[in-house]
């Protein structure tokens, strides 16, 4: 079955021939048109999504396949009448062909692994993983920079809660010679899980405390939102924020990236500044999405 679950699936060679795909159906949409032709793909979002919900709806349509949704699951289906995700996967992969599940646990993909029978695609899991955002975003990386081998790599924000900070890390650390700097407020500093996985892996990681302590030459600035969902209580606002004079002491080949929604951790005046790629990052989504259903039904 394929499912996309986590990042922890994938390999240097299953990434590429993800990206390759991804690639031709950006240069080539029209061939891909019929390719989920009689196919029904089911979208259960129970948090809140802009980005990842409609752009895999989008991918979807632009594949030729239809959609059976419900607009906020977690107020709107039977789950906000107690039932069970796994009772709800049950019944709705009797139905589609393919499900995408964004829901607050944590651990609801090896869960629903169990009993799923049709390919089952984690839109986002608590603070755990969003492995289809780190799969853009290393697409991303890809397009500008060819390879992510020699790779570095600054994370920035909410480095405990961001599930896209955990999917990322999995996702580079694939690679040779990468390295990564930390930056965050003390109370959002990476888990030591993701540290100690760095370290088997090979990869160096430098925790900052200054922008100044994040090489000139680094290769992406990858900042976060504070997930203030994710917790209880004020531990106030983002620290290190990127604005124009930030910028501009680093290269002009460092990129920024960000997995949106922005609150103020980037500021709006570099968004004109051609090292700002969020935007055409979240864009990217779509073509990698529209990949990940070629996938899931062709193998
Ligand atoms: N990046 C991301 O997951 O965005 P949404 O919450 O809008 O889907």
């Amino acid at each position: 079955m394929n499912h996309v679950l986590s990042a922890k699936q994938y390999t240097k060679e299953s990434l590429e021939e993800l990206f390759c795909l991804t690639d031709n159906i950006k240069q080539n949409p029209e061939k891909y048109a019929d390719k989920l032709a009689g196919k029904i793909i089911a979208t259960m979002f129970y948090e809140p999504s802009t980005r990842t919900r409609l752009s895999f709806e989008t991918a979807v349509l632009r594949l030729g396949g239809r959609l059976i949704t419900t607009e906020n699951a977690s107020s709107n289906s039977s789950g906000r009448k107690g039932e069970s995700l796994e009772d709800t996967v049950k019944i709705l992969q009797g139905y589609a062909d393919a499900i995408v599940i964004r829901h607050s646990s944590d651990t609801w993909p090896e869960e629903i692994a169990q009993i799923a029978t049709v390919p089952m695609i984690n839109g986002g899991a608590g603070k755990g993983e969003h492995p289809t955002q780190a799969l853009l975003d290393v697409y991303t990386i890809r397009e500008h920079r060819k390879t992510l081998d020699g790779v570095k790599v600054a994370i920035l924000g909410d480095l405990l809660n961001g599930r896209t900070i955990h999917s990322l890390l999995r996702l580079v650390s694939l690679y040779e010679n990468v390295k990564v700097y930390g930056l965050s407020k003390e109370c959002f500093a990476l888990p030591q899980e993701y540290i100690e996985m760095l370290k088997i892996r090979g990869i160096e990681y430098k925790k900052c405390t200054s922008f100044d302590e994040i090489p000139n030459d680094v290769d992406i600035m990858y900042h976060t939102r504070i997930q203030s969902e994710r917790f209880e209580g004020d531990f106030g606002r983002e620290e290190y924020i990127i604005n124009k004079e930030v910028l501009n002491k680093f290269s002009p080949n460092t990129i920024v990236l960000h997995p949106l929604p922005r609150n103020e951790e980037i500021a709006t005046d570099i968004d004109d500044d051609p090292r700002a790629m969020y935007f055409k990052q979240a864009h990217n989504g779509l073509y990698v999405r529209m990949a990940l259903f070629v996938q899931a039904f062709e193998k």
